[in-house]
């Protein structure tokens, strides 16, 4: 559906994010007929470029991060006609007039900042977006993770960030969040009768969720380091998908009904401090191994720093503490240079109280549903069946198997494209509200200071593996094991 011309202006314009995101899935929303004219795309940074030097930044980003087929040339043209450029100081007045001019132009537009910088500048570009009179009832601002390193440092960029904007102009990114399957998991919930009844503590034995990445530190090892994969995963992309798994129903697809209902989620994690950390997380640091492309080199040779003790991997055993979940843990664990490429929620089911068969009929295993985030997006639910042929009962276990791409077909978009066109059309329901985040960060700070307290070394484990045995260890105390995929 076409929407009304906007300005999008994104500040970090030539920056890693606008190159490989967010150029590219606003080029794939243009193809799709949503960019009415006359929509522009306003880079803004600290360079010194032209227009015409930044439509030709673009045109290599998209020649480098679209696929095959997709760079099509009249379509880029007319793309690149839509961008500008300005040159712009967030702590000096160096640009601004230029910005507001090129803004007077869209006066009744709808008009988005995005800020793709770090957030040590957006408090100081807020200030100066709001003191140059930028902004109207239809401003939007759009911020990235991460969002504080604490909670009271996130208290206090929300606090910079709200003095400019109202809480429903501000859009903070999760991006996990406009990944389909993740979307899909809202539909599989609540537009299906068959699973809601059965998705309590009655019946689900426990939960697991892996986010588990091949790569290594991709040249951001000055971010990483300080941030490590609990605030860099944890915090907010693996709590997102816990909080769309266990949250009640929400009255409607509303934001604040859906927010309302992850907020009471993250409220309800069992808090995980000093006294049972040891216990309830683990920490993983890779060392040298192998992965898809070769040898690779251990954490601290890739970081040039023998003494940093920032995870790579993290392992939580959580507890949500409320009626529909008690006794049912949820296994959380994401790591970098891990076997595969593989995210995945998987529902353990309780076994069935009482088996009719005989030995001989095989084992019975417990119904698991597992829904496939990336790659192969899908859904697999694992059922009992007995083994066609006249040879006697046996049993076997088999999937019921939904895969994205065999009935679908087509693209799948990138999460940015979907969540680009939501600050336009204003739908923040998948998008962070602030006291979300600030609930997230108030059950991560214990574990930060529990791990710091502690003085406990991360353990090591072999670049190319499913992760340190600790990890396994967690989980396979309570008599279960983490799901391989197949
Ligand atoms: C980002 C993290 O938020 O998510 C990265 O900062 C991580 O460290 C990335 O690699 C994973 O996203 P995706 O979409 O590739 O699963």
């Amino acid at each position: 559906i076409p929407v009304d011309p906007f300005d999008y202006i994104v500040f970090g314009g030539t920056g890693d994010l606008a190159e490989r995101k967010l150029l590219p899935a606003l080029y794939h929303r243009q193809i799709s007929g949503q960019l009415s004219e006359p929509t522009r795309i306003i880079g803004a940074s600290r360079s010194d470029l032209s227009d015409d030097a930044y439509r030709d930044f673009a045109k290599q980003a998209l020649s480098e991060h679209l696929k095959e087929g997709e760079f099509q040339d009249d379509e880029v043209k007319r793309f690149l006609d839509r961008l500008h450029y300005v040159s712009i100081d967030a702590s000096s007045d160096r640009g601004w007039d230029r910005l507001t001019t090129v803004l007077a132009d869209g006066q009744d537009r709808v008009r988005a900042f995005y800020l793709a910088v770090s957030p040590s500048i957006f408090g100081k570009i807020c200030e100066r977006i709001s003191s140059n009179g930028l902004i109207n009832d239809n401003t939007r601002i759009v911020v990235e993770k991460p969002i504080g390193r604490d909670l009271a440092t996130a208290h206090a960029l929300n606090d910079t960030i709200g003095k400019a904007f109202a809480e429903e102009q501000i859009f903070r990114i999760d991006h996990y969040l406009g990944k389909e399957t993740v979307q899909n998991l809202m539909a599989l919930r609540f537009a299906n009768a068959l699973y809601e009844p059965l998705w309590n503590s009655a019946h689900i034995d426990h939960v697991q969720i892996t986010v588990a990445e091949s790569v290594g530190l991709e040249g951001r090892a000055g971010y990483y380091d300080r941030a490590g994969a609990l605030r860099d995963m944890v915090q907010n992309h693996l709590l997102q998908l816990l909080c769309l798994v266990a949250m009640e129903a929400p009255t409607s697809i509303d934001a604040e009904a859906v927010r309302d209902e992850k907020l009471k989620v993250l409220r309800a994690l069992r808090p995980i401090d000093d006294s049972n950390a040891a216990k309830l997380t683990v920490r993983g640091q890779y060392r040298a191994g192998a992965s898809a492309e070769g040898a690779v080199d251990g954490y601290l040779e890739e970081l040039g720093d023998e003494t940093s003790n920032t995870e790579t991997f993290v392992a939580i055993k959580a507890e949500i503490e409320n009626w529909r979940w008690a006794g049912v843990p949820f296994y959380l664990r994401t790591g970098k240079r891990m076997a595969q490429r593989v995210s995945e929620i998987v529902i353990n089911f309780k076994p069935i109280p009482h088996s009719i068969f005989s030995h001989g009929a095989g084992q019975i295993i417990a119904n698991q549903l597992v829904i496939r985030l990336q790659p192969d997006e899908g859904v697999k639910q694992w059922i009992m069946i007995k083994d066609p042929g006249p040879g006697g009962m046996r049993l076997r276990h088999v999937p019921l198997d939904m895969s994205f791409a065999a009935s679908f077909g087509g693209r799948n978009p990138d999460a940015y494209e979907r969540l680009l066109m939501d600050v336009i059309r204003c739908n923040q329901t998948l998008f962070m509200r602030r006291d979300e985040v600030e609930a997230a960060w108030h059950w991560i700070d214990p574990i930060l200071t529990a791990w710091e307290d502690s003085d406990q070394a991360c353990q090591g484990y072999t670049a190319g593996t499913s992760g340190p045995t600790n990890a396994i260890a967690l989980i396979e105390r309570d008599g279960r094991t983490w799901h391989e995929s197949r």
